[in-house]
């Protein structure tokens, strides 16, 4: 029998990146901002031992606490939930049951970290039921949190992902972007002026999964076996590469990191045109040197940027299809 407890509604925001693409995994720069679009975990702690979610949109799902086989948990989505719990358990945290329904106002697939939002979400519902009368619930910080759900992403999809969609989450505040140090994980965060407004514009569906995401990674490690920390090379260090594809993946990540410092100093001195720039920049290495973007995707920038008002206008997040971000004058 289900024994009712508490009451839990935990709301959760997706993320866009601004700029700083692909630079999270070599410890780079990254600077998100949160989206008002989110996703919502509503329900009650049990005495069960197991996990009852439902998804208004992709039925319903039942997560045991003793999982052990994440990949094993259907429908997919269901995944995510379990990662984190799964990871949760690893850390000694205790775990008690849950019956409720999972909504989103955020696209899934579109590059807005609805994954991420699901991941914290359902970290937040867990660390808020797993205190009693005697003791209080753990609390973690912001990096612990975010690198948990992490973990559940790593375990849920087999994507080696890096921090920034769930530390800027965690981290993030309306009216900000979030100027993370993927090395140190320390955040800053950087108002947005209200003269401009970020805006997005939803391209093609796609998932990481299975994408090229995984082969990015790992020729940033190769290019790190020969130069070192791609957060601390500078452009006379591509040289040495031999390989000429290394070398373009190289100058995108090692580009990427001082753009991201530059477009925060653009930010912050009110010259909004040279930020534009910065982000049409991005959008052309991420297109050119590091491939991750698409004739679609392209297009969609090139049309945003004839539009009055705009600043400037790149892909954002992983990248083969998603979302576009927009920088424009209000
Ligand atoms: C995805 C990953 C992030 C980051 C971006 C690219 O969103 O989850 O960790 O690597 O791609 O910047």
């Amino acid at each position: 029998m289900i024994e009712s407890r508490s009451s839990v509604r935990i709301q959760v925001p997706g993320r866009i990146n601004l700029i700083g693409d692909h630079t999270d995994y070599t410890g780079g720069l990254v600077l998100p901002t949160t989206v008002d679009m989110f996703t919502t975990m509503l329900g009650n702690h049990t005495d069960e031992n197991v996990w009852r979610l439902t998804s208004q949109t992709h039925g319903r799902a039942l997560i045991p606490l003793d999982l052990d086989d994440v990949r094993s948990v259907e429908p997919q989505w269901a995944r995510y939930p379990a990662g984190v719990l799964l990871a949760l358990r690893s850390r000694g945290i205790r775990l008690r049951g849950f019956e409720g329904s999972v909504s989103t106002t955020l696209p899934v697939g579109a590059g807005l970290s609805s994954s991420a939002a699901l991941e914290i979400a359902t970290a937040r519902v867990a660390l808020d039921g797993s205190g009693d009368a005697q003791r209080d619930p753990p609390s973690f910080s912001e990096v612990d949190l975010a690198q948990i759900c992490q973990h559940a992403e790593h375990i849920a999809t087999g994507v080696p992902c890096g921090i920034m969609d769930q530390l800027s989450i965690v981290a993030g505040c309306a009216g900000s972007a979030t100027l993370i140090d993927c090395s140190s994980l320390e955040v800053t965060h950087i108002p947005i002026p209200d003269q401009v407004r970020v805006e997005h514009s939803f391209i093609t569906q796609r998932s990481l999964i299975g994408s090229e995401y995984a082969q990015r990674v790992a020729q940033c490690r190769k290019i790190e076996d020969t130069i070192g920390p791609l957060c601390s090379a500078s452009m006379s260090d591509v040289e040495r590469l031999e390989s000429e594809l290394l070398q373009r993946r190289a100058r995108h990540v090692i580009s990427e990191n001082l753009r991201v410092r530059q477009f925060v100093d653009a930010l912050s001195h009110g010259e909004y045109e040279h930020a534009g720039r910065l982000m049409v920049e991005s959008h052309q290495s991420l297109a050119v040197d590091y491939q991750v973007s698409n004739q679609v995707m392209d297009d969609a920038v090139n049309s945003k940027l004839r539009e009055t008002g705009v600043l400037g206008a790149r892909m954002t997040g992983g990248g083969f299809g998603g979302c576009i971000v927009v920088l424009r004058r209000r």
